[in-house]
């Protein structure tokens, strides 16, 4: 039997609706989208459009300004490296991921932007007032993850929207942990960037992610890549419109038919469902685990802070990778040990000289009994109550 617990990373399994569409796809269309006038071609295109319009709707924003782009960190370096230049100022956080931290390090090291990087309070929460009073005159950009993907811990994004929006810089929002987890209004919220996988919550294949460009920040970003679109095919100059300007190049389209037939499942009612499921289920767990002496839980508990559902811990006696190893080869449980590509949350935590922490992430397929599961096999590891 296996337990996957690794949903952080990408979410498994993924729906018989999906595979199917992908199927189909590949074995009776297999065309290039946008870029030929033959009824497979033209097969492709609808394929991607649908999926655009399916994406709006869940997000509840215009379609128009959606982006497909390979996962959640292309979509990342699109919008850091595209809105940021010499002489900027980027507020972020210490805890984002990699695909955060590296960019706006590359940045620093060679175009001269400046980064303040904030570290989150004992609750792990970055306060609008910590944004507000880090914001300069140079600020261009703010960037902040929505949720962690080492302790789970959710961000109040809408106050610190509004916070750097009265200021007047962009603010950007890494949705890859919350995105297919809970709903959200993509194109009323105070976000003029908002960036997701669509492999992880979303439930698409992987090579799938979503990056919308609201209407502040649309005449602010360069795109990173140029090249084909399959449209304005005698210009030499990228298009300006969108989603051409920030698409060039063959997209995804197995990935695309796979992530319109996923994000075609999911409505407001069932993502509010899947955050209540996740709460009580991620509740329960850590209730049964801090009775254990030899388990460490890390970060604030369910009750002191808004988590989804990814767990960290480690057990007295055992490095994280031993315990993961122990775990998928004796119990079937799949999780990930190491430091998550998020190496400011361990720092927070302690945890880098140690080989960090052992993460487990729920997605929509984990049930009741996997939890039960998963909780007997950690306390029986640790020796007992
Ligand atoms: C918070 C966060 N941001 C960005 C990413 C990068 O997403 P992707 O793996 O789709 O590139 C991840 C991946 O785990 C993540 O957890």
């Amino acid at each position: 039997m296996r337990y996957y617990f690794d949903n952080a990373a990408t979410s498994f399994p993924k729906s018989p609706a999906v595979l199917a569409a992908m199927e189909v796809y590949q074995r009776e269309c297999g065309a290039a989208a946008g870029r030929g006038g033959y009824r497979s071609a033209i097969a492709a295109g609808k394929i991607v459009d649908d999926c655009r319009t399916i994406a709006g709707r869940v997000l509840h924003c215009d379609a128009s300004r959606l982006i497909f782009t390979f996962n959640g960190t292309d979509g990342l370096n699109q919008a850091i490296l595209g809105v940021c230049r010499p002489g900027d100022h980027v507020v972020t956080t210490t805890w984002e991921h990699n695909s955060v931290l590296r960019p706006l390090r590359y940045l620093e090291d060679r175009v001269e932007v400046s980064v303040t990087r904030l570290v989150p309070d004992r609750n792990g929460q970055v306060t609008p007032d910590a944004i507000k009073a880090a914001l300069t005159s140079k600020t261009r950009l703010v960037i902040v993850q929505h949720a962690s993907n080492v302790l789970g811990v959710v961000q109040p994004l809408m106050e610190i929207g509004e916070a750097v929006r009265s200021h007047g810089a962009l603010f950007a929002v890494d949705a890859a942990q919350t995105a297919g987890h809970r709903s959200i209004t993509v194109g009323d919220a105070p976000i003029d960037l908002w960036i997701t996988s669509g492999h992880k919550g979303l439930g698409g294949p992987l090579g799938t992610g979503l990056f919308y460009i609201g209407s502040r920040a649309e005449e602010h970003i360069e795109p990173r890549r140029w090249g084909g679109t399959g449209t304005y095919s005698e210009d030499d100059r990228q298009p300006t419109e969108l989603p051409d300007r920030y698409e060039s190049g063959n997209l995804n389209v197995p990935g695309l038919a796979g992530l319109g037939a996923a994000l075609s499942e999911l409505t407001d009612e069932i993502l509010t469902q899947r955050q209540q499921h996740e709460r009580a289920l991620v509740a329960e767990l850590w209730d049964q685990l801090a009775h254990c002496s030899a388990i460490t839980l890390y970060g604030p508990s369910p009750q002191e802070a808004d988590r989804i559902g990814v767990i960290s811990l480690n057990i007295a006696g055992f490095a994280p990778h031993e315990l993961a190893s122990i775990l998928d080869e004796h119990y079937g449980i799949e999780g990930r040990a190491g430091l998550h590509c998020a190496p400011g949350v361990h720092r927070w935590l302690n945890t880098i000289e140690t080989g960090g922490t052992y993460r487990m992430s729920l997605g929509p397929m984990i049930t009741t009994e996997d939890m039960a599961h998963l909780a007997r096999s950690l306390i029986e590891i640790a020796g007992g109550n």
